[in-house]
């Protein structure tokens, strides 16, 4: 049994239908103001055009380059396209060290180019013409397929110099250095659409892309008469296009405050990006896992957890040691363990503080705290997913969803649906499916549909 007073420290993480609904009002609007040239440059879901117009038919042919920047890891990719729906994908993923991801920009781009080499030298292809599709995952005011202008960083990036400049330019310029490869840089992407693309590679329904993972967004097929920032002559020929949500940074105008806790402000306080990607901060992997242990302290100060353990301090002096040290995967985890062993959970436990045997009732608070977190995050991210769906001109709408948290986590879909359930308009038929790998396919994807266009 859970005791009464661990409920209560988690109640400010449990949304009432109430504050579900606020917020996805909240949502729905924002998402209107960011679309509209009047009210864009105040809204914080910022809805840029993506100039990606045309989904894919399965058709697709080709080999493609695709370089993948903006979670965990770096990756170049050989896509090869082959009709009938179907792709194969060649992949080596590459470390980006810390002091890269904090330093000169122009050093990001040449560790880029340099792992680019390599990668075509290992696969033979140095003299080949190869296209090659970038999925960038960071906010981008895009001027058209191949030109994406660097808002800001998010997810622990900051390097210097390449805010307000074109990263489509700066990859090319890091490759004409080498000048040891024929790559051209055709089409840059969010990693949101290389999974929309992907699953409507597979599903010709899907209308949404959704990432749940070091970071968290969004895109979707919009009307092109809806989106004021699509340039004219875009609208003419085309009666969509792919917008990017970047909803990360909902909340930024204080919508969110009514339901943020005192861990969001900490989280918030303390972090590269203080005041910003708010809404990104409450459901993205990057996150959870320092929520999490923010809880865990406070848990432990009131005595609500090990509460026969003398070492207690101890404990909290292993949560103070780093933000990382209760990492998100351990959320996934705790909740896919079975009662009353709990055996992932002990060790887990064990090696954070040395604890050999928590009892069942401090694993079952436990997973309570992960519960709540977890809960929170998907059925936010559900409310935004609810309102892009409710947006589309379809009735038939998939949502294809990637990302480690939503992958990994035993019960996020479950969570995302029960809310998904309650938002989506009756008319709308919807589901929700797992992307393959979409900053590699989805990249080749929009760049073969780039070639196809042309
Ligand atoms: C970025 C988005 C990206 C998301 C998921 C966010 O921090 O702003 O562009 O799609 O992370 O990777």
């Amino acid at each position: 049994m859970l005791d009464a007073e661990v409920r209560e420290l988690m109640q400010p993480f449990v949304l009432s239908d109430y504050q579900v609904q606020e917020v996805y009002s909240r949502f729905c609007l924002e998402v209107a103001r960011g679309l509209k040239r009047s009210t864009h440059p105040q809204a914080n879901v910022k809805c840029f055009p993506t100039y990606v117009q045309d989904l894919p038919t399965g058709d697709e042919m080709g080999k493609y380059l695709a370089l993948d920047l903006g979670g965990t890891n770096f990756r170049v990719l050989l896509v090869s396209l082959k009709g009938h729906h179907d792709a194969t994908v060649d992949s080596q993923i590459y470390a980006v060290p810390k002091d890269l991801m904090v330093g000169p920009g122009v050093d990001l781009f040449d560790h880029i180019a340099g792992c680019l080499a390599k990668f075509v030298e290992k696969h033979d292809m140095k003299t080949a013409y190869l296209p090659l599709g970038f999925t960038f995952s960071f906010p981008c005011v895009q001027l058209g397929l191949k030109e994406g202008i660097l808002v800001r960083w998010t997810k622990g990036f900051d390097c210097a110099g390449v805010e307000g400049e074109d990263v489509g330019r700066m990859l090319h310029e890091a490759i004409q250095r080498r000048g040891d490869a024929d790559i051209a840089v055709v089409a840059i992407l969010n990693d949101t659409t290389g999974t929309l693309m992907s699953c409507a590679h597979r599903n010709a329904d899907c209308r949404v892309g959704v990432i749940v993972g070091t970071g968290c967004n969004a895109c979707y097929v919009e009307d092109v008469e809806n989106v004021d920032l699509l340039r004219a002559d875009f609208k003419k020929t085309k009666r969509s296009v792919i917008v990017n949500a970047e909803w990360g940074a909902f909340g930024e105008g204080g919508q969110l405050d009514f339901v943020r806790t005192e861990y969001d402000r900490e989280v918030d306080e303390k972090s590269l990006n203080r005041s910003e990607q708010l809404f990104e901060k409450m459901t993205a992997g990057m996150y959870l896992g320092n929520l999490v242990r923010l809880v865990l302290l406070r848990a432990l100060e009131r005595k609500l957890i090990f509460k026969q353990s003398s070492r207690r301090p101890e404990f909290a002096s292993v949560l103070q040691r780093n933000e990382e040290v209760f990492e998100t995967r351990y959320i996934s985890e705790i909740e896919d363990d079975s009662f009353p062993e709990f055996a992932s959970t002990r060790k887990i436990v064990r090696n954070l503080f040395g604890l050999e045997k928590a009892s069942v009732e401090d694993c079952q608070t436990l997973r309570y705290i992960c519960e709540c977190v977890a809960k929170r995050a998907a059925t936010l991210v559900a409310i935004g997913v609810s309102g892009l769906v409710n947006r589309t001109s379809n009735r038939r709408v998939i949502v294809g969803m990637d990302g480690s948290v939503y992958r990994y986590h035993p019960k996020f879909d479950a969570y995302m649906r029960q809310t998904l359930q309650k938002l989506v308009k009756a008319d709308k038929e919807w589901d929700i499916m797992l992307s393959e790998d979409g900053s590699g396919r989805g990249a080749a994807l929009v760049a073969a549909v780039a070639s196809k266009t042309k």
